[in-house]
């Protein structure tokens, strides 16, 4: 996730894109970089880190101009640096290219262009979009542009300028966002409109596969045929910090609400139809798989549980033996590790103290390591050799969310990646589990559909102080996230235990009144769950469940049923976690707690 920015108008381009750029930190802060056209050339200046570094380098190196692009980064393809930052231009700088998405076939279109002659700089993805318009481009950038997209596959939102046409700019969309504005004379486009209001409130919303072109005679929507559309324009009535945010009051319920992408671009060219499970470049043989004896997961927080989903995940599909430990107790606990060991970190930042010490220490004595991290560039990523990333996004809000299901999604790849080469599933039951797992976007759409009835049950019973969570198996595993959830952003105590475990002690806190959230999506334990339903049912708790759609059995013994779409066991924890998620969110927000800035909590913990 990146942010864009394009300007043509009367002004100078260069503070109009900084501006703008600066209401889209939120979207990446890596590094971030202009390109501006000055008569008959394009002056590009990037670099690495925050838009500040970026000021500064221009007031040594003033740009002058009325046309530019400018963007900041979330570096995915190649780490936070100078070269990979962007904008990207062709060999000889008359083309320069900002970008918001991924390339899915970048390596291809490289290699295509290798071979034509073409010479890259960079290790970014992007790259390629210069290059190809460079080899389409016979006068005509509209023209260029439209075949260059035409061979892109993946999620784009691209702005274009070229010095040859240098009152011109051409954008592009799909899959990721951009909007267009409409000033007195000036013209811009954005990943997002917070980076436009200061200029206008008048924007046109583009559709995937459509191009805009502006100059200083106006702006022209344009279908693949070049054909123009006419497009009414949109007035955003919104602030600019609701604006920012998406719509949502918060960076929590953006993120919850953007889980359904973040999944879908987690299994982007690792998990497909008809083709083996891939790890991007990790390069780990059948017998290397077959020599691992152990692995443990190891991570701290909402990454630990994530780690649980991985051990029951791994354990069940690939046989392996699998302990997940929280980081801080690993370090510690001289833990038995050896060449034969397998480690997966788990970070969201990539940058937590004792996830750090964990890595070295296991690499020091001789373990592989793999990190899944969402920060590319994050010190866990640099440390590693092995790294699967997770495409979140940038995660803002404290209490982490999107993060959490991109992991399961990384954990469900790599036990579904050890049993194809393991052999401990066939080749038709792994085909199964990926057209399952492939349906996960949309079924967590259909969750979030569902909000109102967990809206209701927290207006209900956001005054509780005590709360329990049960489950078992993979529904223990979310019963941890859930009420760690809850704790964090509404500061209500809740304690989450494995569903026989909570006669021998807790159940003595049971009375009357008491909330207890209970997880029944798995299949063969639910006449199990049912009895520990009961068990407290008949002390007075109010239960509130979350069931597959279907389950009636669980309807009858509980106050309130929250249903998920039906799906295979061991992917539930996707689609359960969100309507916890979005419990712990409407309590807080009904007791007016900070939500995205919880008490005493850091969004990194970089001490030990
Ligand atoms: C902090 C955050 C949690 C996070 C944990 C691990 O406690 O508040 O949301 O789960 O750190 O962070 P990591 O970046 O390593 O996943």
């Amino acid at each position: 996730m990146c942010g864009i920015v394009g300007f043509v108008g009367i002004d100078k381009a260069s503070s109009v894109l900084l501006e703008g750029l600066s209401k889209l930190e939120y979207r990446g802060y890596d590094s971030a970089g202009v390109a501006v056209i000055d008569k008959d050339h394009i002056n590009v200046i990037k670099c690495k880190g925050r838009l500040a570094n970026l000021e500064k380098k221009l007031e040594s190196h003033p740009l002058n101009g009325c046309v530019g692009i400018g963007h900041t980064r979330w570096a995915t393809h190649g780490e936070p640096s100078d070269i990979n930052a962007h904008p990207h231009s062709n060999a000889d700088g008359t083309i320069s290219v900002v970008h918001n998405g991924i390339i899915e076939n970048y390596v291809e279109l490289r290699n295509e262009l290798k071979a034509k002659g073409y010479k890259f700089v960079s290790e970014t993805d992007t790259e390629v979009i210069p290059q190809l318009i460079d080899y389409f481009y016979d006068g005509d950038l509209v023209d260029a542009v439209m075949k260059a997209a035409s061979k892109l596959q993946g999620s784009y939102a691209i702005g274009v300028i070229c010095s040859k046409e240098p009152g011109k700019l051409v954008a592009a969309r799909k899959d990721s966002p951009l909007v267009v504005g409409v000033g007195k004379g000036e013209y811009f486009i954005a990943s997002d409109i917070p980076a436009l209001l200061n200029h206008t409130r008048d924007v046109y919303f583009l559709n995937d596969n459509e191009f805009v072109v502006m100059d200083n005679s106006g702006v022209k929507i344009l279908d693949e045929n070049k054909k123009e559309i006419k497009r009414d324009i949109y007035h955003v009535t919104w602030n600019a910090n609701a604006a920012e945010k998406g719509g949502y009051d918060h960076f929590m319920a953006k993120e919850i609400h953007e889980q359904p992408k973040a999944i879908k671009d987690t299994m982007t060219s690792r998990i497909m139809k008809g083709k083996p499970v891939t790890l991007d470049n990790i390069s780990l043989t059948k017998e290397q798989i077959d020599n691992i004896d152990k692995i443990y997961i190891v991570a701290c927080g909402t990454a630990y549980h994530a780690g649980v989903v991985g051990k029951y995940a791994i354990e069940k599909l690939a046989r392996i033996p699998v302990e997940v430990d929280v980081a801080s107790e690993f370090r510690y606990r001289e833990p038995i590790i050896n060449k034969k060991t397998l480690m997966i970190i788990i970070s969201q930042s990539g940058e937590t103290a004792d996830t750090l010490a964990a890595l070295r220490e296991a690499k020091a004595k001789g373990a592989r390591v793999i990190a899944v991290t969402n920060v590319v560039g994050s010190t866990v990523s640099r440390e590693t050799d092995d790294v699967l990333y997770t495409w979140a996004g940038p995660e803002i809000a404290v209490a982490s969310t999107k993060a959490y299901v991109t992991q399961l999604i990384v954990m469900y790849t790599l036990a579904l990646f050890f049993a194809q080469n393991k052999g401990t599933l066939s080749d038709s039951e792994i085909e199964n589990l990926k057209a399952e797992m492939l349906t996960l976007p949309e079924k967590a759409e259909q969750v979030l559909e569902n909000e109102d009835v967990v809206k209701d049950f927290a207006s209900k019973n956001y005054a509780e102080s005590d709360m329990f969570y049960i489950g078992r198996g993979l529904d223990y595993a979310v019963a941890m996230e859930g009420s760690l959830k809850l704790k964090e952003v509404s500061y209500i105590h809740s304690e989450a235990y494995a569903g026989g475990e909570l006669k021998h002690g807790p159940i003595a806190l049971i009375e009357k009144g008491t909330v207890v959230i209970a997880g029944a999506t798995q299949q063969k334990l639910v006449e199990k769950m049912i009895s520990n339903i009961k068990e407290v049912t008949t002390r007075g708790a109010k239960v509130l469940a979350f069931a597959l759609e279907g389950s009636k059995e669980v309807k009858d013994v509980v106050d309130s049923v929250i249903y998920v779409p039906k799906v295979i066991d061991v992917f539930a924890p996707v689609l359960s976690v969100i309507p916890l998620q979005l419990l712990a969110y409407y309590m807080a927000i009904k007791k007016g707690c900070d939500v995205d800035k919880p008490r005493n909590l850091a969004k990194s913990v970089t001490v030990e």
